[in-house]
């Protein structure tokens, strides 16, 4: 299918909206939420209205039909990212909860007795300075629970991953490497293939926070070469409420559960329980459903589009947004100031204007996009910066937006310039 902007946009029905007093809607702020398109709207609201059950616990016609549903998204997301087949799925609620549950099913190992999931002191995790809070916090509290060491990369003046100690930092003490594939920040695409070698060669696990990349570009797990692949729905045109973690079965086998509870066991007994196979045994309790099946529905329309071609738009489109952005005097681009190895999340400062004022009046043109330290605050201070402006921009926005992002930050620029 040929790439047709104005016809994507159409699906959007939110992209009809007039803000603050009648002006279009320029939606700027994908890396922190995407819209959704009709089709998945539809989807969940055919789910509810048709074949609303709960799943694998209910032996009448609507229990098949919402589970046949529920299973047949798991199906859809395992192709769309390359797993060997559906059992390597697990859904969670986001991709926080993807990486909580590496972590505590790590410590659980640790608190089990020695094996390859156990942590202790000398034990080493390496993560990066670019990762936003979600592959920080739930390591440092791994740390603290069991004596092992958090390290990391940092990250060069131009925003790309500093690898040059990467031989002092990968080594024989490390167990686990986590990083982002792509900044929510600053836009730039980590060599994970590269890193991932690095940390097989001395017997660690890698796991890949793909939040920002599985949106906007095909992603293969085993091309990066990753043990553990988190994403989160709503990001990609999916529902909020739903969020995938990948992993290679034989870990998931091994892996102890996090969350106890219905339907993730084998046998209960009042003093002990067996589990479920995986995927089922990190899955506890109701899960939520319909978002499953509208994350299948998304990935079923960008599928439909092709990441190819979305990937190629983008790529226009932040070669014209940077451009512009460049021209504009005293804006500073935080990360790749040229389209490679980017992708669409541009994060920037102002000389002179707090990025929640730039914001402000952008806001006050209908254009929305996010102001702060975007769940990345060590990063922040990398740069020196308390906060930035970040335009993050998707399959349906047009070069029109990104001018319109340029002249309302030059109209802030005039506003405080005369305040
Ligand atoms: N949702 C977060 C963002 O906006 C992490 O990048």
């Amino acid at each position: 299918m040929t790439f047709d902007v104005a016809r994507i946009r159409k699906d959007f029905p939110i992209l009809d909206r007039q803000i603050r007093g009648g002006q279009p809607l320029i939606y700027l702020d994908s890396a922190n939420t995407s819209q959704k398109p009709r089709q998945v709207l539809d989807a969940m609201t055919e789910f509810y209205e048709r074949h609303n059950a709960n799943i694998h616990r209910a032996s009448h016609q609507l229990g098949e039909e919402a589970t046949e549903a529920y299973e047949g998204a798991r199906i859809k997301v395992g192709e769309f990212i390359g797993a060997r087949d559906e059992t390597e799925v697990v859904f969670t609620k986001n991709i926080s909860e993807a990486i909580n549950l590496v972590a505590y099913s790590m410590s659980n190992a640790t608190a089990a007795g020695p094996g390859r999931f156990a942590l202790g002191p000398g034990d080493e995790i390496v993560i990066t300075e670019m990762e936003h809070h979600s592959n920080i916090v739930p390591w440092q509290l791994l740390c603290q629970r069991t004596g092992a060491t958090l390290r990391w990369f940092g990250v060069t003046p131009d925003g790309t991953l500093d690898t040059s100690n990467i031989g002092d930092l990968i080594t024989e003490r490390t167990k686990l490497v986590a990083l982002v594939h792509q900044s929510n920040v600053l836009g730039t695409i980590n060599p994970v293939r590269m890193i991932a070698d690095a940390a097989h060669a001395v017997g660690a696990l890698v796991l890949v926070d793909a939040a920002q990349s599985v949106p906007h570009m095909a992603v293969d797990v085993a091309s990066l070469g990753a043990d553990f692949l988190g994403f989160t729905g709503h990001k990609l045109c999916g529902p909020t409420g739903i969020g995938v973690l990948w992993a290679r079965r034989e870990l998931l086998d091994e892996m102890p559960p996090f969350l106890g509870g219905g339907e993730m066991i084998e046998s209960v007994w009042m003093d002990r329980s067996t589990f479920a196979p995986p995927p089922h045994k990190f899955e506890a309790g109701t899960m939520p459903i319909a978002q499953a099946v509208g994350l299948g529905a998304a990935i079923d329309y960008l599928t439909e589009v092709g990441l190819d071609a979305i990937r190629a738009h983008e790529l226009q489109l932040i070669e014209h947004a940077l451009g512009a952005l460049a021209a504009v005097d005293g804006l500073r681009i935080m990360g790749p100031g040229s389209p490679v190895d980017r992708g669409s999340a541009i994060s920037f400062t102002v000389e002179g204007v707090h990025p929640h004022d730039i914001s402000q009046v952008l806001d006050d043109l209908g254009i929305a996009v996010r102001a702060g330290h975007h769940c990345a605050w060590p990063l922040h201070r990398a740069f020196g910066v308390q906060a930035s402006t970040r335009a993050s921009f998707y399959l349906y926005n047009t070069h029109e937006e990104a001018d319109a992002l340029t002249e309302g930050i030059r109209q802030a620029q005039r506003f405080f310039a005369l305040a």
